[in-house]
């Protein structure tokens, strides 16, 4: 906590001797509710009794961003960098504890994207969101693409920190793994590049979760090749269809499928939706299907043909009906939101997947699940290459559950559905610890403690295990060079690592 020590009068004092005003936006002005609103994802962090930011910095130029590091330090202020706002946890815009004082640096405005179509790279700012860079990938060339998530307004600079998983994973990697340079502000407000930063900064920041090492302006990434047509489709069955054989089915073909085809599940309102893309032509597709998975009994005429970009509006509205503009759109639907999430490593029998049908799925308060496949370039990647390091599973887990209504009521029903049915699946899914990606931040896992006046690393090995296995040491060891003294800290930041007595 900070509260007792900040100086919030010396802070803004500070501040504005190096940014202009109209950037800085305190609680009186009336500009602050509606740019602290404009990328909350998750309306249970602005309920009364969360905290709100003492004051938001919308930096437009690095030079505000390492002025707010700088002032911050000297004022003790804490930071919290917000690029899209998705964090599932709500960790860029608020805090559960009322004791932590903190400026939000919202780095929507730096969001430039420029594309080297000879070399296949791009420099993206954090501020980006993930739709803008597939379409400013796909017009320089439309056999650019770039793996990353499925939601096109999930920003840039959380997202690559925490790993970038979707479609094109099995093919390429996280987006992490596509990073070849970055532009850091660290502690000491300096700006460090890929050379500058050295290799433990560097591997850290691909991967080791948002806002411990510093705030990452922007990206350096490789585009990968996507042919100018791909194919999708969007097949559902009920349950008293074939859903829970198919879903048995699924667990071991879909890791095992070509690389070129990714082929995800969603289950809600008691169907499962078989989703795919296939880096390829509708005939391609069918013939693959019908060699490893026959019994979903995909035909020519579930084919939707069209480019990668278009794909990406497609995997997002479940419908390719839109224009590719939509992807540009950075509002996004507001609701409460809870998720928690897994690894399973061999797949579920059929009698327990049907018994967790029966007991949870009816509720009225089921979330959506949904089913990742890993395999190909994913399991092939070094579990220490990056501070990902799930890459062995069959596939990921989430219970994603959005519910619109207000009031305890209504969270406390869903959460404890949320969280029953995580309960139930311990038989079937990681174990010692078990794997969460942490993209999908959940404090229910266990948030961190001060030990004098840093965060307390015996405690953080608690979650942190879950999110990084055995490279939660080094994460924490990188955090000492370059943060010793726990500047940037939240409820799940990397805590230093106490020097070995
Ligand atoms: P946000 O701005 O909230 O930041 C997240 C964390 O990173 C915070 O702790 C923040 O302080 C820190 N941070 C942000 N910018 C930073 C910077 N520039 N430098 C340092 N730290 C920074 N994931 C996935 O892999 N695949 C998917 O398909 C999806 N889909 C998806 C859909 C929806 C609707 C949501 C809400 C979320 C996802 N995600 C996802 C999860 C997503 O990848 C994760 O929430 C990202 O951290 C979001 O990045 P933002 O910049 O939007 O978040």
């Amino acid at each position: 906590s900070s509260s007792a020590s900040s100086d919030v009068d010396g802070f803004i004092g500070c501040l504005s001797a190096g940014i202009p005003p109209s950037l800085i936006h305190t609680p009186a002005a009336n500009s602050y509710s509606s740019l602290l609103m404009s990328s909350v994802r998750n309306l249970r962090y602005v309920l009364p009794g969360t905290t709100r930011p003492l004051l938001i910095v919308a930096a437009t130029e690095p030079a505000h961003v390492q002025a707010t590091v700088v002032c911050g330090r000297r004022h003790s202020v804490r930071i919290r960098t917000r690029s899209g706002g998705h964090d599932y946890e709500g960790l860029s815009y608020a805090s559960v504890d009322p004791d932590q004082h903190f400026a939000v640096l919202d780095l929507a405005e730096l969001r430039a994207i420029s594309i080297d179509a000879s070399r296949s790279e791009a420099w993206v700012g954090s501020g980006a969101t993930l739709g803008e860079l597939y379409y400013a990938a796909a017009a320089a060339n439309q056999t650019f693409g770039f793996p990353a998530g499925n939601c096109p307004t999930v920003g840039v600079g959380g997202h690559l920190s925490g790993g970038g998983f979707g479609a094109l994973s099995r093919k390429y990697g996280l987006s992490a793994d596509n990073v070849i340079d970055a532009v850091v502000v660290d502690a000491e407000g300096r700006l460090l590049n890929r050379s500058t930063m050295g290799k433990d900064l560097f591997w850290a920041i691909r991967g080791g979760g948002g806002e411990s090492f510093g705030v990452v302006l922007s990206w350096k990434v490789r585009l990968v090749a996507v042919p100018e047509t791909v194919t999708v489709f969007s097949i559902r069955r009920l349950r008293n269809e074939s859903a829970v054989d198919l879903i048995t089915k699924w667990q071991a073909i879909a890791p095992a499928l070509p690389r070129d085809l990714y082929l995800r599940v969603l289950v809600q309102n008691q169907q499962a939706n078989f989703v795919a893309l296939f880096l390829g032509r509708c005939g391609g597709l069918v013939d693959t299907m019908r060699g490893h998975f026959p019994d979903l009994g995909m035909t020519e005429r579930d084919c939707q043909e069209m480019s990668w970009v278009k794909s990406t509006v497609f995997f997002f509205y479940n419908t390719a009906d839109r224009p590719t503009e939509v992807l540009l759109d950075r509002r996004s639907a507001n609701y409460y939101l809870k998720v928690k999430s897994d690894h399973v490593a061999e797949p579920i029998p059929r009698q327990a997947l049907e018994g967790i049908w029966t007991k949870w799925l009816e509720q009225p308060e089921a979330a959506l699940i949904m089913l990742d496949p890993y395999g190909g370039r994913m399991g092939s990647i070094p579990p220490s290459a990056t501070p990902f390091p799930h890459r062995h599973y069959l596939y990921q887990f989430q219970f994603f559950s959005f519910w619109f209504e207000n009031g305890t009521a209504a969270l406390e029903r869903r959460l404890s559905w949320v969280r029953g049915v995580y309960e139930d699946l311990t038989p079937f899914v990681s174990k010692n610890p078990r794997a969460v990606y942490v993209n999908y931040r959940d404090l229910d896992l266990g948030t961190n403690e001060l030990e004098g006046n840093v965060t307390s690393y015996a405690k953080a090995r608690v979650w942190g295990e879950k999110y990084f296995k055995g490279n939660f040491k080094r994460l924490a060891a990188v955090k000492s060079m370059v943060d010793p003294d726990d500047f940037f800290r939240n409820e799940q930041s990397i805590p230093p690592l106490p020097a070995a007595k």
